[in-house]
């Protein structure tokens, strides 16, 4: 029999938890009491909590679309292609990126300039013996990575892009940064059509200079779709992985005997790892969608034009699928994790990703292994909702010698996140 809506109705607002842990503490309660639930808040919204449900959430764009965006509330941006848009439209834009982001594309390109930007920031604190993991690496890294592969030249403006996005996924919307930071991205919008009208002009033979050249199903994309695709690339590529990083930095911190064996752990150790870290703290805690057709999840009608969040957090926690949830184990194989999300629109920047966070832990464990938190310093994101993890996280350890000359980085600003 279908449960009545009063029998699910929770007091839960994503938003209202001021702990990391809280959320996580919210969503494990809900998911063995109440697994499907209804809140009242921000005009009603379903919360999925276990890994089956959250899965078919994810998967099934027959019941569940996702154009009216990510958030629960909405924030006014504009959409974003592929992330925003259900097949047919959507198989046409992801076919035509994948190439873009292969293993093998990854590992060609991009893995030696992760290398080359992990060793500049390094380079920039480790004289000092401190630093903050998250502005000075976790933020720094993918932030170069990402707009030099884009083909973003100048340099001076990478670290306000990266900033900007870590304001907006961190800070609470009260907070005047947090419409700062939208009001930056919406200018940055104006200065990303220059970059990528001068591409479509004389194009440069880099990745926004190949976006601006497709063609979708033989038409030639317009000037708006390659705008939100290079746009979307960024938004969704800097402040997940600078979550994850920091989340594993912060885990090594406490569990020395994890940073002890990954200092000495082989390629296939780092893999199962990575995935055990994003699957333990996924940087994504939960994504929306809306329900298109009538559907019922454990017994709860979800009818159309509902909102449905979905809590990959949750899901990754379900004892019914990992044994020990809250556990790190780091030859944890197999692991069906759902922070990549799930089905048609599974995160095109996974090989990125992992390289990216990969590529920052070995040097952080290289170059500073005897690393020290001050705990009494750090900082979580001061929002938890649709991701959060670590905003600030200083640190201290023995300074080393640098590896490249001072020249290498002259040109780059530190990140500023105050
Ligand atoms: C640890 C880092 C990352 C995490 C946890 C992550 C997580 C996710 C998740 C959960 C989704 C699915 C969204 C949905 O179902 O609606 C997604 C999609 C996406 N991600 Fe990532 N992501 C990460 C890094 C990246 C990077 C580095 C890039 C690119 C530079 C990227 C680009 C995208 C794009 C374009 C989509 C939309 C794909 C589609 O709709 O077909 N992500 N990501």
């Amino acid at each position: 029999m279908s449960k009545s809506r009063d029998e699910v109705t929770v007091d839960f607002d994503h938003h209202r938890s001021p702990r990391l842990l809280d959320l996580s503490l919210a969503y494990s309660a809900l998911r063995g009491r109440c697994p499907v639930a209804w809140s009242k808040s921000h005009g009603g919204f379903w919360i999925v909590t276990r890994y089956d449900d959250v899965d078919r959430v994810l998967k099934d764009y027959r019941y569940f679309t996702s154009t009216d965006g990510p958030t629960i509330p909405g924030v006014h941006l504009v959409k974003g292609i592929p992330a925003d848009i259900d097949p047919p439209d959507h198989t046409k834009y992801r076919r035509a990126l994948n190439p873009l982001l292969t293993r093998e594309a990854v590992q060609e390109k991009m893995e030696p300039r992760i290398g080359y930007w992990t060793t500049v920031f390094v380079d920039r604190v480790i004289e000092t013996g401190e630093c903050d993991l998250m502005a000075d690496l976790a933020v720094a890294v993918p932030a170069a990575v990402t707009l030099e592969w884009l083909g973003w030249e100048n340099r001076e403006e990478w670290w306000p892009v990266g900033a900007a996005w870590h304001d907006l996924l961190g800070r609470r919307r009260e907070d005047p940064r947090f419409q700062q930071a939208i009001e930056f991205i919406e200018r940055f919008d104006l200065r990303l059509a220059e970059e990528l009208e001068r591409r479509r002009v004389e194009p440069r033979g880099d990745p926004m200079s190949a976006i601006v050249a497709l063609e979708i199903e033989g038409r030639p994309i317009t000037r708006e779709e390659a705008l939100s695709i290079t746009r979307l690339l960024i938004n969704a590529g800097l402040d997940t992985t600078t979550i994850a990083i920091g989340y594993a930095l912060v885990h090594l911190h406490y569990f020395l005997g994890d940073r002890e064996r990954l200092g000495v752990a082989d390629r296939e150790l780092w893999e199962t790892a990575t995935d055990e870290f994003l699957r333990r703290y996924s940087p994504v805690r939960a994504f929306a969608r809306t329900c298109v057709e009538e559907i019922e999840l454990d017994g709860c009608p979800i009818r159309p034009g509902e909102r449905v969040l979905a809590s990959v957090d949750s899901a990754n926690q379900d004892e019914d699928v990992f044994s020990n949830p809250l556990g790190v184990q780091l030859d944890r194989s197999p692991n069906r994790h759902l922070a990549f999300g799930s089905g048609i629109h599974r995160c095109i920047g996974l090989h990125l990703a992992r390289a990216e966070f990969m590529g920052v832990l070995r040097a952080v464990l290289e170059r500073m292994p005897d690393y020290r938190l001050v705990e009494d310093e750090l900082v979580e994101y001061p929002r938890q909702s649709e991701t959060g993890g670590w905003f600030r996280a200083p640190a201290t350890f023995t300074p080393g010698r640098r590896l490249l000359p001072e020249s290498a980085d002259s040109l780059v600003m530190r990140a500023v996140v105050a």
